[in-house]
């Protein structure tokens, strides 16, 4: 299988956002991770549709939108029609999670689930069935540049045994904190999407590369 990088572009310069897309996409990366926020759900204010709107006009990378928003169902069908290609929804923003999977996949999206580091990774073993992405929040959803909590890795390969149990593919997704430092350790507990937004955008292009070979050198 192989390891896929996806930058949040949360980290990058607004100002220059074109290029910086088209950087990291030269550089490798296949999904570029687009974190909507509501200040409700989580304490933050992001970007909304109109965003995802203007990126898929010049961009053929996978546009793999992460809801950090209550009442998820309101949006799915905006931000299927504005270009996303995934949509990922919080577990404890869903009000009938099947209902909210659904409704995503009836938009012709891929469905992605996520959960947040005190969520127990048993929770969305029942929803398994229905999706395509299982985001696992290795911060405390809300905002870049946190430090990676230690436990997730656990968790991480908990999902990925529960995920090698299904019989349809679905991306295992980690998102936060995540570094040259632990990158390894977050691929080989069984994660094969990457999030990241202050290492590639923050960092050097010698930082990208790095981030890049250790992806390709961890593929199972
Ligand atoms: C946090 C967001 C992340 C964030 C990751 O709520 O979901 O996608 O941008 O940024 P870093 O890599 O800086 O932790
Ligand atoms: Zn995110």
């Amino acid at each position: 299988m192989t390891n896929i990088l996806a930058p949040s572009i949360l980290a990058a310069d607004i100002m220059r956002l074109g290029e910086q897309i088209e950087a990291v996409h030269k550089a490798g990366a296949e999904y570029l991770h687009i974190d909507v926020m509501d200040g409700v759900f989580v304490p933050s204010l992001s970007y909304g549709v109109c965003v995802v709107e203007s990126i898929r006009k010049s961009c053929d990378m996978v546009l793999d939108v992460h809801l950090m928003i209550v009442e998820p169902d309101r949006y799915v069908e905006a931000f299927a029609r504005a270009g996303a290609d995934i949509i990922t929804v919080h577990l404890e923003a869903c009000d009938d999670v099947r209902d909210t999977l659904e409704l995503i996949h009836s938009h012709g999206c891929r469905a992605g689930l996520s959960i947040k580091p005190k969520t127990p990774v048993e929770d969305i073993e029942k929803y398994l069935d229905q999706i395509d992405l299982l985001l696992i929040m290795s911060v405390e959803p809300g905002f870049g540049g946190q430090k990676y909590f230690p436990e997730s890795t656990q968790r991480i390969a908990q999902a990925r045994e529960l995920i090698d149990r299904q019989d349809h593919p679905i991306d295992l997704e980690v998102d936060g904190g995540i570094t040259l430092e632990n990158v390894r350790e977050v691929l080989l507990a069984g994660a094969n999407v990457i999030v990241s937004g202050s290492t590639v955008f923050h960092g050097s292009e010698a930082d990208m590369a790095a981030l890049m070979k250790s992806l390709r050198e961890c593929e199972r």
